[in-house]
């Protein structure tokens, strides 16, 4: 479905945050408006939480309060994101509906005091729902005000897979409608397995926890089916906001931080993709995995503008120590989204609460006030956004993509896997990493997807791989396209059941090999690997035994299980190259590699000082170049045009301060 509104009514980029005023009083709604105004805030996000205090009793709407606020807003020139609060039932929910809480794979049902217990499967929360969001969007769609709805909070998080009885019924209801026989359900999950085969549907439970390790087709299945309530749920309260109201609908994803949505199918579903984005503080280079968020966020939009709906001003309160963002990285982060394709910059949350789990989560306005370094740092920040208003509806360019598949991780992150240590995500960060520092801008995409206008398709682990889609990319090289797959791709079907031929057989004519036996390594060993006239690199975690069909041997191990045997091979195939790597290769392999596979893409490296990211956005025949400096000393990038920023002309070079952020309108590179 879309919206007769492509993105909201609002001048320029997106800056605000969640907004509870709920939490507080009159007085301070009044504050809040006023220094929203002085930090430049355009639209906020209004009513994720406060169901109980809408709809007071099952049925019972009392909308004075928000009557009130939106039309404050309103007359401040303040836009609004209005919610539903649909991921927090309020008590009297769970006492008309005790049936509808949710049981975890452990089996204990979820208690209340918290958010997000509500089954998704639950009749009772299905009509609450859609009662909810029917009755505020009758009331809303007219306001002046509201120029987007926020569907929901993060769906799956924290409530994704349920065990209650609803979500099990449910569960059989689905498998129902995709095998229609229980011959097909038996045949697809392998059942002849372990004594587990079905007579009857009603025998068919959900994977809970079980003495040993559960069917991992099932698990996979059930992953496919908590997606498809969680987007059921969502299309519910759409349609039912759309019967009245003529705004986008978007929902806020977690792109790379939730697992149990399929962001490819619910890209599809909304109008406009969000996301919200923290940092993980342990990771020294958390602005690599917010790079992965930013790229992946627009991929599963399509490659439209898109909002970041969350991030912090500072810390978090979650994470086992919550590090305090530094003067100008909040700037930094915020311009690396928009240089990835956001066009709205928004925060958890406005103003920090003074009581609940999140009072040591940080705000635009934090407790110390507005004599505070962030908040000077947020008025700073909605000054500059204002400046880069006509970025906005520009768009990404990218030459190479990186697969991304929700269903394969989830099937590669099960138990029994060889080797603990090829978890999906280590496997996307280390290829990523190195694209990142060569200055390749990348987007995601399906190995299903048409992927002929990349110069490049990385594979990090496709695990589960069709043999529809291994012919997509078989094609893909056939017709000219360089791809670069590493190991442990194509290893199993849709089942989870292993594709015969030896491993990685549906890629044997892109690759030129088969895999005869994994030679996972021991957790400290690493082992050389030798590329003749490039050098000896270190490589660990992985090895394994190939049987080549055509591969060009390109460099071998020289120790380990797989002494002598490839690590790297490229396959001339039709008019492109299958490369592939059998192993973990350290940074310095990972260099050469790349380089290698660069040149035979024809995919030109940027050379730069490594920690200046740079992004193009290009709308016609002008380029936005983002440039964010992530260095301690200041940094020259080849330019010629404007910086938006601070209004300057550039003429040849322009430096990037230490640490700081700049944007050149140019003309378009051909
Ligand atoms: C998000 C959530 C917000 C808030 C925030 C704190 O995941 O949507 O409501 O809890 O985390 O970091």
């Amino acid at each position: 479905m879309t919206s007769p509104h492509a993105w909201p009514e609002l001048r320029g980029i997106a800056y605000g945050g969640d907004y509870n005023p709920e939490q507080w009083s009159r007085e301070t709604w009044r504050e809040d408006v006023a220094l929203m105004r002085e930090a430049g805030v355009n639209l906020v996000s209004v009513g994720i939480f406060s169901w109980a205090l809408i709809e007071v009793a099952e049925g019972v709407f009392d909308f004075e309060w928000l009557d009130e606020l939106l039309d404050l807003l309103h007359e401040n020139g303040i836009a609004v994101d209005l919610g539903t609060p649909t991921a927090s039932p309020p008590a009297w929910f769970f006492a008309n509906h005790p049936e509808a809480r949710v049981i975890d794979r452990e089996g204990r049902v979820m208690g209340f005091g918290s958010r997000g217990m509500a089954s998704h499967s639950s009749p009772a929360y299905r009509e609450a729902i859609v009662r909810y969001a029917d009755t505020i969007a009758a009331r809303y769609a007219k306001h002046p005000a509201v120029v987007l709805w926020h569907v929901h909070n993060e769906y799956g998080v924290p409530v994704g897979e349920d065990y209650s009885p609803a979500s099990v019924a449910a569960f059989r209801i689905w498998l129902q409608e995709k095998y229609g026989t229980l011959d097909a359900l038996n045949a697809a999950w392998g059942t002849a397995f372990w004594s587990q085969h079905y007579a009857a549907w009603e025998h068919i439970d959900a994977p809970a926890i079980a003495p040993s390790v559960v069917n991992p087709a099932q698990r996979l299945d059930f992953a496919r089916f908590t997606d498809h309530q969680l987007r059921a749920c969502f299309i519910l309260e759409r349609d039912a906001i759309r019967a009245h109201a003529d705004q986008p609908i978007t929902t806020n994803f977690m792109a790379n931080q939730s697992w149990t949505t399929d962001l490819w199918a619910w890209g599809r579903e909304v109008d406009i993709v969000s996301d919200d984005h923290y940092l993980w503080a342990a990771d020294e280079d958390a602005h690599i995995g917010l790079a992965i968020a930013a790229d992946l966020t627009r991929s599963v939009g399509g490659g439209k503008p898109w909002i970041l709906m969350e991030h912090s001003t500072s810390a978090v309160n979650w994470q086992p120590r919550n590090i305090a963002k530094r003067p100008g990285e909040m700037k930094r982060n915020s311009l690396t989204h928009l240089g990835r394709g956001a066009d709205g910059i928004l925060f958890f949350q406005w103003r920090a609460g003074r009581s609940g789990a999140e009072k040591f989560h940080s705000a635009m306005l934090p407790h110390a006030g507005t004599a505070s370094r962030v908040f000077r740092e947020v008025v700073d920040l909605g000054a500059t956004l204002d400046r880069l208003g006509e970025v906005q509806g520009s768009m990404v360019q990218a030459e190479v993509a990186v697969l991304w598949d929700f269903e394969s991780f989830w099937a590669q992150d099960l138990e029994w896997r060889p080797s603990e240590d090829v978890a999906h995500a280590a496997q996307v960060r280390h290829f990523y990493e190195q694209l990142w520092r060569d200055g390749i801008t990348v987007d995601f995409a399906l190995p299903g997807h048409d992927l002929s206008g990349y110069r490049l398709v990385v594979v990090p682990a496709q695990y589960l791989l069709s043999t529809a889609d291994a012919e997509n990319l078989t094609r893909y090289v056939e017709s000219g396209g360089t791809l670069l797959v590493s190991f442990f791709s194509g290893i199993v079907d849709e089942n989870d059941a292993v594709h015969i031929g030896g491993f990685g057989a549906p890629l044997r004519d892109a690759l030129g090999l088969t895999v005869e036996e994994f030679l996972p390594l021991r957790e400290s060993a690493s082992h050389d690997v030798e590329w003749p006239g490039r050098g000896a690199f270190r490589a660990d975690v992985w090895q394994e035994d190939i049987a080549l069909d055509g591969a060009e041997v390109i460099a071998r191990f020289t120790g380990g299980p797989g002494e002598n045997g490839p690590a790297i091979t490229r396959n001339a195939h039709g008019a492109g190259a299958g490369w592939y790597v059998s192993t973990r290769l350290d940074a310095v392999g990972m260099g050469v590699l790349m380089g290698a596979v660069y040149a035979d893409a024809g995919v030109v490296p940027a050379s730069r000082p490594e920690g200046l990211e740079v992004v193009t956005r290009r709308r016609g025949g002008t380029d936005y170049v983002i440039a964010v400096n992530h260095r301690d000393d200041d940094v020259e990038l080849a330019a010629t045009g404007v910086e938006l920023i601070t209004a300057t002309d550039v003429d040849g070079t322009l430096t990037v301060p230490a640490g700081g952020v700049a944007v050149v309108r140019t003309t378009a590179a051909s």
